[in-house]
């Protein structure tokens, strides 16, 4: 099958599963077990000496999770991945495998809330220290480096910002000194955007937001090499944040769309960031597929297509922030992205409201600020919905 796998719909729909070999089901079984048998105790203690590659309990390994790690590996072009309870598990467990106490590591302000959080206020209780700095500049990435630098973290399209990272260039500056570079990659996809064939290490996911991209799950993902894949699967075997696999199995489901809903995701996200661009009660609109981006040349250069998640800021305020987000219909008032739903939120409200505010300031992340999730709904449903809402 491997050698008939050529694009991306294929590797999505096939990669990592076969029909069952015993019922011919041509959909994986879900397999709802927390352990599994062996034929004897001999095999047993065998199979646990040798770490031959099976199932022996559920939080170690089950088939459902393999599924999906073959599929997310082809995808990032990574040797291996390895899938966790959420997101916020595989950003955790990346960087406890990379870093120790007496480890720096160097992030930016306009990072995923809960990353905030991780990285400001609980990785400094092990020891770990970050360092907030601007990484829309690499060159602010070289004076920013200690000889205790570990890792460089990274979200690029970042969330709620939209800011850009340059991948290839901040690798280049972080190898020079021997550090790993992780990409936080949700926003993008590895449809639009493949980091590690920028010269990035690992990549993360929120498996919750576009992999599974239907609002019924909540998951996470991390894709490298084979050794840095078996560290994080000895840190997430330890920490005990294992998916189950039910929502795996839907993660699977919904992977096999992924390049069909993201396609339809960059063409509404587009459409809508031109509408917004256009509208009077609108002052900014930030998309890295509009010309005004700052960084579209970067864009063009590391990304295929722009993706569905905009931000923007209202004439306003704060006052409109409230109408607008109060009138909308089909747009859910809700945190979260890259579903089949268009979501909409307002950053300082919700997702990063614990984030002080001087470095909310540092990242751009205004009262004024409203975040947008376009889903596949018809272009004209979702552009009539923000017009009526603007009025
Ligand atoms: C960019 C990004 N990374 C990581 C996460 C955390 O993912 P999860 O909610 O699945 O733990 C989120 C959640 O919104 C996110 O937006």
């Amino acid at each position: 099958m491997a050698d008939v796998l050529k694009g991306l719909n294929s590797l999505l729909v096939h990669e990592g599963e076969a029909p069952d070999p015993i019922t011919g089901s041509v959909t994986p079984p879900i397999y709802q077990t927390s352990t599994f048998a062996f034929p004897t105790n001999e095999s047993m203690a065998d199979f646990m000496n040798e770490q031959k590659a099976g199932y022996i309990y559920t939080r170690l390994g089950n088939p459902n999770f393999s599924v999906v790690e073959a599929k997310i590996a082809a995808l990032e072009g990574a040797e291996k991945c390895l899938v966790v309870s959420s997101g916020m598990a595989a950003v955790a467990t990346a960087l406890v495998a990379f870093c120790g106490s007496g480890d720096h590591l160097v992030a930016h302000a306009d990072v995923y809330g809960g990353t905030f959080g991780l990285l400001h206020d609980l990785l400094p209780r092990l020891g770990i220290e970050t360092s907030f700095i601007d990484l829309t500049d690499p060159a602010a990435l070289k004076a920013a480096l200690r000889p205790t630098t570990r890792t460089v973290y990274l979200e690029t399209p970042s969330n709620p910002t939209l800011r850009l990272a340059d991948i290839a260039a901040i690798a280049d500056v972080a190898h020079g000194q021997g550090v790993t570079v992780i990409v936080d990659n949700t926003f993008a996809t590895p449809v639009n955007q493949r980091p590690l064939a920028l010269g990035a290490d690992a990549v993360i996911h929120s498996g919750t937001k576009h992999l599974n991209g239907h609002s019924d799950v909540i998951a996470g993902a991390i894709a490298g090499s084979a050794e840095f894949i078996a560290a994080c699967s000895d840190v997430a075997r330890k920490l005990g944040g294992t998916l189950n696999a039910f929502d795996a199995w839907l993660l699977g489901r919904g992977l096999k769309t992924l390049g069909l809903r993201v396609q339809r995701q960059n063409e509404n996200g587009q459409a809508v960031a031109e509408y917004l661009a256009g509208h009077a009660a609108v002052a900014e609109v930030l998309y890295p597929g509009l010309p005004t981006h700052p960084q579209h040349a970067l864009a063009q250069r590391q990304m295929k297509g722009y993706g569905s998640v905009l931000s923007i800021r209202l004439a306003g305020g704060t006052s409109a922030v409230d109408r607008f987000l109060d009138r909308v219909q089909l747009f859910g008032r809700a945190v979260s992205l890259g579903s089949v739903e268009s979501l909409i939120t307002q950053p300082v409200a919700a997702v990063h409201r614990f984030v002080p505010p001087e470095f909310q300031a540092m990242g751009g992340i205004t009262p004024d600020l409203v975040r947008i999730s376009v889903g596949i709904e018809d272009i004209d449903d979702i552009l009539s919905d923000l017009q009526q809402a603007l009025a």
